[in-house]
């Protein structure tokens, strides 16, 4: 073993002096924009600054936004020129979705909302005019909200044409037919991503109840991943709304269950493909891992936190805002390795003051000490997020951008820890019991040798 790991760092060394191994890229995810037209920090009543409150008051409301707003124009361009000014040139930008604001569809409508969606294309073409952007639909992407049909539709054919510039003409056509598409990632060999239209399978979509297969999307997946596999190619996924459930209320998840349990068994079965998983739709910053039936981890779905700050009205859910949130993302370029995350917030309150901007909040290898975003690193961090108070107050501080800094009770580490551990139905109550009977302990889950000695080499191998 001793003798395999120092040829191991030999072979390494000779690769780093080759220039082989060392191929870092960069790139962006933001997601959850909910632009809201109406917002006006002037309005003579705080319950009349926007229409997305709802009437809820919006007494802290300033030119940057209000917590129970949706994003006025101003916060969404200093976002994406926040972005253009911290990394002005990366190899592409992932976008999820949800572009317009928490009103009745009423207020809205098919043409609001494509102008929403176009503002926010035009914004991010003209400070990002050169690259490559790959965009996914949130279910406000739509009208009515959350209906999205498994066929063929005039919208998906309008969002098709406005995007026609980052989309391939294969792309094209299945986006037509179904919102979703694959690509060779920025075009180069053995690299691909596959964009998800997820709403299919979200239990507020009544246009796919009943059904086995929306839109065919799982099994051109399976098609697009097993091709993938053949050809010896690494796939990042990226999609709106995720699997598993949502960790600030116990029990709550967001796809029928059918199409739950499709998703995770399509990961298991193509993780060797799989090399990140991008989503949004929550609002905070969080992830989610996949294990196999031997409990190693396999996968991890990062959850990139929202640009709108807007406090959800989710019932069950205390004070749910969030600071305004844009993420970029380290990877190694030759393997797909998610390497690091630097998160860059906007603090809402200190902006709205006019004494301060974009910052960043954290890197995930400095605040959690591992040495990259792999499955097994992300198992570590949520390994110490269950078992160490200190991680646990960390992950939960980023888990609102920084806007909910109350501690996280024996009830709510529950909620993240298992939220976070299991995206199955089943592993979630198992989950849940086994917290809620002894957890306190905090228990690794799952830990054993075999992942040890691969993430002992990687600590070596990243320490450089
Ligand atoms: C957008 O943000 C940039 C950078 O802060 C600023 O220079 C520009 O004036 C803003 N545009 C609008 C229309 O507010
Ligand atoms: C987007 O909409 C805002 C108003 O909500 C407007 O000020 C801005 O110029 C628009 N930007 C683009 C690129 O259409
Ligand atoms: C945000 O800014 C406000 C006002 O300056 C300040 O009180 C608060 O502590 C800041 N929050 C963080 C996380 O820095
Ligand atoms: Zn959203
Ligand atoms: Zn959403």
């Amino acid at each position: 073993m001793a003798a395999f790991s120092s040829m191991f760092f030999l072979v390494c060394l000779f690769l780093e002096f080759q220039g082989i191994l060392t191929l870092s890229g960069t790139f962006w995810h933001i997601t959850d924009q909910h632009l809201d037209p109406s917002y006006d920090s002037a309005a003579s009543e705080p319950e009349a600054v926007c229409a997305s409150s709802g009437q809820r008051p919006a007494v802290d409301a300033g030119q940057f936004g209000a917590y129970v707003c949706d994003s006025p124009w101003r916060l969404i361009n200093s976002s994406v020129y926040a972005m253009k000014q911290i990394m002005p040139d990366p190899d592409f930008i992932l976008w999820t979705g949800d572009d317009t604001p928490h009103v009745p569809d009423q207020e809205l409508g098919v043409d609001k909302v494509l102008q929403i969606v176009r503002n926010l294309t035009d914004t991010i073409k003209h400070v990002f005019p050169n690259t490559k952007v790959y965009s996914a639909l949130g279910n406000h992407d739509h009208q009515p909200k959350n209906q999205f049909p498994a066929a063929s539709s005039y919208i998906y054919h309008q969002l098709a044409q406005m995007w026609s510039d980052w989309l391939e003409p294969s792309s094209q056509l299945t986006f037509k037919k179904g919102g979703y598409y694959t690509e060779r990632l920025v075009g180069r060999t053995g690299y691909r991503i596959m964009v998800l239209n997820t709403n299919l399978y979200y239990d507020q979509n009544k246009l796919t109840r009943g059904m086995e297969d929306p839109a065919d999307q799982f099994h051109w997946a399976e098609e697009v991943l097993t091709e993938a596999a053949r050809n010896k190619e690494r796939v990042y996924i990226i999609g709106h709304v995720p699997p598993g459930f949502f960790e600030k209320k116990r029990g709550k998840p967001w796809f029928r269950p059918e199409f739950n349990q499709r998703y995770v068994d399509m990961v298991q079965r193509h993780h060797a493909v799989i090399q990140g998983q991008f989503f949004g739709h929550h609002h905070t910053d969080s992830f989610r891992m996949f294990y196999d039936s031997d409990e190693h981890p396999i996968s991890t779905m990062f959850l990139c936190p929202g640009v709108t700050p807007w406090k959800t009205t989710l019932p069950g859910v205390i004070d749910g805002a969030n600071n305004p949130g844009i993420r970029s993302v380290e990877y190694d370029t030759q393997t797909l390795l998610v390497k690091d995350l630097v998160t860059y917030y906007l603090n809402l309150t200190r902006s709205n003051l006019g004494q301060g901007g974009w910052e960043k909040e954290y890197r995930l290898t400095e605040s959690f000490g591992v040495a990259d975003a792999s499955p097994a690193s992300m198992h570590r961090v949520l390994g110490r997020m269950a078992g160490d108070n200190g991680y646990l107050q960390k992950y939960y501080a980023f888990n609102s951008v920084n806007y909910d800094l109350s501690v996280c009770d024996a009830a709510c580490r529950v909620d993240h820890v298992c939220a976070a551990r299991a995206v199955d139905f089943g592993g979630y109550r198992d989950c849940l019991d086994d917290e809620e009977r002894g957890g306190a302990a905090g228990v690794v889950h799952g830990t054993s040798v075999s992942v040890l000695v691969p993430m002992a080499i990687s600590v070596v191998w990243w320490s450089w």
